[in-house]
């Protein structure tokens, strides 16, 4: 393997293209030395100034000896089939979130690494920004006390015709066949996955509501989860694909015994944001962190590090099957419904 890692990246889409691409070509233990998707649009504007294999074929990216290993960047419906091969031809594997599209899906995801025996991770970058890194030392060191809640907001606006920039796209996040699911599937994990990354500890309840209010098309656009951990601390998590973006819509705050930290502009893909520790006493305090880090570049580079060291990623498959398994969880009991009352309802008694 080298002193570095040799990337292929599978999917140069939005996300690739604007952030695993550039994370990769800075980081200080890897490169991009193939990129493979159906588009060759695509293709091209992947890191347009690299030297890089550009390819339609999956099979010619996966041939590369020199692709240690892959980024898996396609749209939900196309991550298992990309992970089986790369995992078949013996390449670790770092997949985007959600896993799949349902739990059994996953399940095969998370099968086909483990029983290829390749190193596998799931690409939530929030674990690595530095604001989120802080906040667990934080917690982890006792500065917020026992912590009795997380409170989470993370929402935007995805219409039926969304595109990352002034150019058409494939919205496929708008068909439940290709998503998988709305705005509950697409931003919850981030919020399950943080609330227990920074907590270090499951969670273990959960439910959920979803909503379609908005938007025209068959996915649901907001949803509301409710969930608490194995050591009973509480989360409220709020996700939206019809909530403006120029509203307040990346919010996270963390609740203790002793402080209250709220990070505003973490969540997401981009370095930045800000984070504040307000101990019980009503004394208010900015922790630094570094403010330009990407976290893509960060996760990239703690993946091809473990990889380099022969260690598994820090964060198991076994960790992510549980993520989707509360997912789907969340979904599956119906939630008491209270008609609503006739017109003239009758006065409540006294
Ligand atoms: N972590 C994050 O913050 C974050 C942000 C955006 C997207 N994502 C995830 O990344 C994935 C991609 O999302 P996106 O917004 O970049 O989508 P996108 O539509 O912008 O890009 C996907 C690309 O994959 C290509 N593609 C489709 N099927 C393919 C296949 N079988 N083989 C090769 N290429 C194929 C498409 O041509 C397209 O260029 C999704 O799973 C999404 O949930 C994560």
């Amino acid at each position: 393997m080298g002193g570095t890692i040799g990337w292929g990246v599978v999917g140069a889409g939005w996300v690739a293209r604007d952030y695993v691409g550039p994370g990769i070509a800075a980081s200080a233990n890897g490169r991009v030395v193939a990129a493979c998707d159906l588009d060759p649009a695509a293709l091209g504007a992947f890191l347009p100034d690299r030297d890089l294999e550009r390819t339609t074929s999956l099979d010619a990216l996966l041939a590369r000896d020199d692709v240690d290993a892959v980024y898996v960047a396609t749209p939900n419906d196309a991550h298992l089939g990309p992970v089986r091969a790369a995992a078949a031809a013996g390449k670790a594997v770092l997949c985007e979130k959600p896993v799949a599209r349902t739990l059994a899906e996953a399940e095969a995801l998370l099968g086909a690494a483990q029983a290829a025996g390749v190193p596998y991770g799931t690409a939530f970058d929030q674990r690595f920004h530095p604001a989120h890194v802080a906040l667990r030392e934080l917690i982890a060191g006792g500065a917020l006390g026992t912590v009795t809640a997380v409170r989470i907001r993370y929402a935007c606006w995805t219409g039926p015709d969304w595109s990352p920039d002034e150019n058409p796209h494939d919205n496929w996040r708008a068909d439940p066949e290709r998503a998988g699911g709305g705005a509950f599937l697409d931003l919850a994990p981030h919020g399950l996955d943080l609330t227990q990354v920074l907590l270090d500890e499951p969670i273990t309840d959960v439910a959920a509501l979803l909503q379609r209010r908005v938007h025209d098309y068959a996915v649901d656009d907001g949803a509301a989860l409710v969930g608490r951990t194995e050591g009973g601390a509480l989360l409220n998590l709020s996700v939206a694909y019809n909530c403006p973006d120029t509203f307040p819509r990346r919010e996270l705050e963390v609740v203790g015994t002793r402080g209250r930290a709220l990070a505003l502009n973490t969540m997401g893909q981009t370095p930045g944001g800000t984070l504040t520790l307000t101990d019980a006493e009503g004394g208010a305090a900015a922790v630094p962190f570094d403010g330009t880090a990407s976290p893509f570049r960060l996760q990239v580079e703690a993946f091809a590090d473990a990889l380099l060291r022969g260690e598994p990623f820090a964060w198991s498959p076994a960790h992510d099957l549980h993520t989707m398994r509360l997912l789907d969880a969340a979904l599956g009991e119906p939630s008491a419904r209270v008609p609503a009352p006739p017109e003239a309802a009758p006065p409540v008694s006294a």
